[in-house]
């Protein structure tokens, strides 16, 4: 057995919804939603980014020996511009349009406040971006977001409001401060009448597809893993595949925590749902009850299965990726990077889904490996104990 019996034991769906919406189809440039405008303005702005560089994507080789498949790859963002998570490429795209569009108008970027709520990871990245950009940053963190994260935010000059409650409660107090001082909201999620900036996220999002493929060159993934919390990234990277697959993409896989499975439930009734989060995951990028409509319109069409997990697995995981046992070397997985195969080796374990994803000896496996060690003190902790 290549891999420890309790380290697979704990790898656990508890639920797999097919998407009954799904239609294979072109790529329908939406207007209003992410399109080859919006993707290649992101990629063309973002690369250009002083200590721009793509991210590494690892071939997990022992992975795929286990699992019988041709390959596993593993999109590595806690190399991602030192901010150790992929979101560098969202918040702080948004608030340098957004910056720009308001020197344009002659307005001094000083003067200028940008705000949002945030689990930490998304608040990082509008922090760095108005720290490069000379605004000022407002982020509302709600109680349980941990104070290495929080320090992280305010070493970039970002000021802190942390918010009794959960994340709904502080993004009600984000959205009361910035209506009365003027700031400006950035925010990953989309609502009614809010639709620019979070597009503009998942558009810079957009970026790390992009680099995917041209790392994978012609071996297109023939399944891909897509931790989702309002489901930006999972739009953003399933909007570039599609754009090069068109009818042909590959089997986009949500995966979520079982606490906070907004988008299996949604898929599950066709329709948009709300999970009120009774109890936070360890994947805290991961703890979201409402999808993000824009990321909805892009995966709902689009999805072939979501999945839901348990927190189970992710110390020993965590150790696996340390160790090396995947493949690939040492590589530094933070709580929500171990989603993606903590589904897999559990979709391996029940041969019925495994039929149902269609896997086999030709399956090329994308992972995304979301987040590094973004808050030290937890990913230590949880790698003593996945490796006690
Ligand atoms: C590390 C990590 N992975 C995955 C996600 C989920 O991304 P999204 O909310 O765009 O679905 C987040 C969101 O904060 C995150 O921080």
């Amino acid at each position: 057995m290549p891999f420890e019996p309790k380290m697979l034991a704990a790898c656990q769906i508890i639920k797999a919804i097919p998407n009954s919406g799904r239609k294979p189809s072109p790529f329908p440039e939406f207007s209003d939603n992410l399109n080859s405008d919006n993707m290649n303005q992101a990629y063309a702005e973002i690369t250009a980014w002083s200590g721009y560089k793509p991210t590494p994507l690892v071939s997990l080789d022992k992975l795929a020996d286990f699992c019988g498949v041709r390959s596993i790859v593993y999109k590595d963002e806690s190399k991602r511009l030192d901010l150790k998570s992929f979101k560098a490429l969202g918040g702080a795209y948004a608030v340098a349009k957004l910056a720009a569009d308001q020197v344009a108008l002659g307005i001094d970027p000083k003067t200028i406040t940008v705000t949002t709520a945030t689990d930490g990871n998304h608040g990082r990245s509008v922090a760095w971006g108005a720290k490069q950009a000379g605004c000022q940053a407002e982020i509302y963190i709600h109680e349980q977001v941990s104070l290495q994260r929080a320090n992280a935010m305010a070493a970039f000059g970002a000021k802190i409001n942390r918010i009794s409650g959960n994340y709904e409660a502080s993004l009600a107090a984000c959205k009361k401060d910035a209506a009365t001082n003027s700031w400006h909201i950035v925010s990953d999620t989309s609502w009614k009448g809010y639709r620019e900036i979070p597009l503009d996220i998942m558009a810079g999002y957009s970026v790390m597809g992009r680099e995917t493929l041209d790392q994978m060159e012609m071996a297109k993934p023939s399944h891909c893993f897509l931790p989702i919390g309002v489901g930006g990234m999972a739009a953003g990277i399933v909007a570039s595949f599609w754009r090069d697959a068109g009818a042909e993409l590959g089997k986009m896989i949500a995966v979520e925590s079982f606490m906070s499975s907004c988008f299996l439930n949604s898929i599950e009734a066709q329709m948009p749902c709300l999970v009120d989060i009774s109890e936070e995951t360890l994947m805290a990028g991961l703890s979201c009850g409402e999808i993000s409509d824009l990321a909805w319109q892009v995966l709902q069409p689009s999805l072939h299965h979501c999945l839901s997990i348990t927190d189970d697995a992710i110390a020993a995981l965590m150790a696996g990726f340390a160790n090396g046992s995947f493949g690939g070397g040492s590589i530094e997985a933070g709580e929500c990077a171990t989603a993606g195969v903590a589904a897999l080796l559990a979709a391996k374990n029940d041969p019925v889904l495994w039929k149902s994803l269609e896997f086999g000896p030709n399956s090329i496996v994308l992972l995304i490996g979301t987040e590094g060690a973004t808050d030290p003190v937890i990913y230590d902790s949880l790698l003593a104990e996945g490796q006690g």
